[in-house]
């Protein structure tokens, strides 16, 4: 059955617009009219017609840091509960990070991971490890992970801390044109520590992450890329892409701007929670264990400099770094939390809220952050809404005022720092694979 969206506000900044419009879908799934324009498209029989009334219609939105836990932590979220948790949140699509049990360092894991995400409701890209069973020694088979359809390597959750290991991975992956994602944290500085090293570390008195830790590793990644671009000692034909992960200083975002004026093929992104959230808000919470996570929540200096490189376009894209915890390893003392919160189902509204209705950022803006830029980074094909083309679309309500409620969460875990949060702008709905989901609630 087609599908009309009708009277929507549209806008897909690869395509310039920003502009009242309506779409039919096609029961291919295939954009068969766009009008733009005022005047409504005449319903056909038997035709579904959702009523936007002047609500959003963007691109697909694209998250391109998850952990769906699955193979091997089932408990905590399977690749079924994080898609539909991607669909509630409004995401088309996500890109999945390795650190599963076991670690995903070969094609088989790969194939393991686009088996089952043939039935699901959204595309789940796979980031294979940048080194087996992400231990930071042997790098994995970039070469032939690329003829599986993979364009990037990470060990998230950790980095390679050995500069050697580092250079040939560098080198290396030129060979693939492979993007490498650093989680950037020197090690040396940052074990047995729990959250962000200051004041209220010490009045809580759990050991400290000095926030240097991340800067340290990522002025080293940037030192040798700039060394192996100076001399040449890439591959020939493709220079080295980097992209550093959820950056949470404002150091870290300082040598992010300065490598990107020098011509450095570098780019990177940053989470809701920390341009939303400080180390005071953990200091104050109740449930402690919802407020861990790797990088730690920081100092309001830190998170205004996440907000002012969301405005001046230091950061490339918004991306959750959803990671499932079940009760257990939340509920608990602080130290003894897992690292990680659950992100898919709030991006939007806190984007939303924090950024556009403040006036960090347009929504055109939040839409390349979250759909345009993360796609590009990862080297997948552009959205695009004109007709003949696959329809991948967000719907978004951005008035709806609602409250993050734990019994409406679609993921299987529930460990996030927002519940009970007041948000302003929601997702309606998805339409990708010629399939329309809802969002719950909407
Ligand atoms: O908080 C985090 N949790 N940071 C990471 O880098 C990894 C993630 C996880 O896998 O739980
Ligand atoms: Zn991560």
């Amino acid at each position: 059955m087609s599908i009309v969206f009708q009277q929507a506000h549209i806008i897909s900044p690869p395509d310039g617009l920003d502009t009242k419009g309506s779409i039919r879908v096609s029961d291919n799934g295939i954009i068969e009219t766009l009008s733009i324009g005022d005047t409504p498209l005449e319903p056909r029989r038997g035709e579904k017609v959702v009523a936007m009334e002047g609500k959003l219609l963007s691109p697909g939105l694209f998250d391109m840091h998850c952990h769906f836990r699955e193979p091997g932590q089932e408990y905590k979220e399977t690749l079924e509960s994080g898609a539909a948790a991607a669909a509630a949140g409004g995401f088309t699509g996500v890109a999945l990070m390795p650190n599963t049990t076991p670690v995903i360092d070969s094609p088989q894991g790969v194939t393991f991971i686009r088996y089952h995400a043939a039935s699901l409701p959204v595309d789940l890209e796979v980031i294979a490890a940048m080194t087996e069973g992400s231990r930071g020694e042997k790098l994995t088979a970039f070469g032939s992970l690329k003829t599986y359809g993979v364009t990037a390597v990470s060990d998230d959750g950790t980095a390679i801390q050995a500069s050697q290991s580092m250079r040939l991975a560098f080198e290396y992956a030129s060979n693939f044109d492979m993007l490498i994602i650093q989680h950037c944290e020197d090690r040396s500085l940052t074990t047995g520590g729990v959250m962000n090293e200051g004041m209220w570390s010490s009045k809580l008195g759990l050991k400290g992450i000095p926030d240097i830790s991340e800067a340290m590793m990522l002025a080293r990644d940037l030192m040798l890329l700039r060394w192996l671009e100076e001399h040449k000692l890439h591959a020939p034909l493709s220079r080295p892409r980097y992209h550093a992960a959820h950056l949470s200083t404002a150091a870290s975002l300082q040598l992010i701007r300065e490598a990107k004026r020098e011509g450095l093929q570098v780019s990177c992104e940053v989470t809701p929670h920390h341009f939303t959230l400080t180390d005071q808000d953990l200091y104050q919470a109740e449930k402690k264990g919802n407020f861990i996570m790797k990088p730690p929540l920081t100092s309001p200096k830190n998170r205004d400099a996440v907000l002012e490189a969301l405005a001046d376009g230091t950061a490339d894209a918004i991306a959750t770094d959803h990671a499932p915890h079940a009760l257990h390893e939340k509920e608990c003392p602080p130290g003894e939390a897992s690292f990680g919160i659950i992100g898919l189902e709030t991006s939007l509204g806190l984007t939303m809220t924090e950024l556009v209705m403040k006036g960090v950022i347009t929504m055109q803006r939040a839409v390349e952050l979250l759909s345009v830029n993360p796609r590009k980074i990862l080297q997948l094909p552009p959205i695009r809404i004109r007709e003949g083309e696959k329809a991948n679309l967000t719907l978004i309500d951005p008035e709806a005022v609602w409250r993050v409620d734990a019994g409406h969460i679609r993921s299987k875990s529930s460990n996030t720092p927002f519940i009970g949060r007041q948000l302003t702008g929601r997702p309606l709905g998805i339409y990708h694979k010629g399939i329309f989901t809802e969002a719950p609630g909407a």
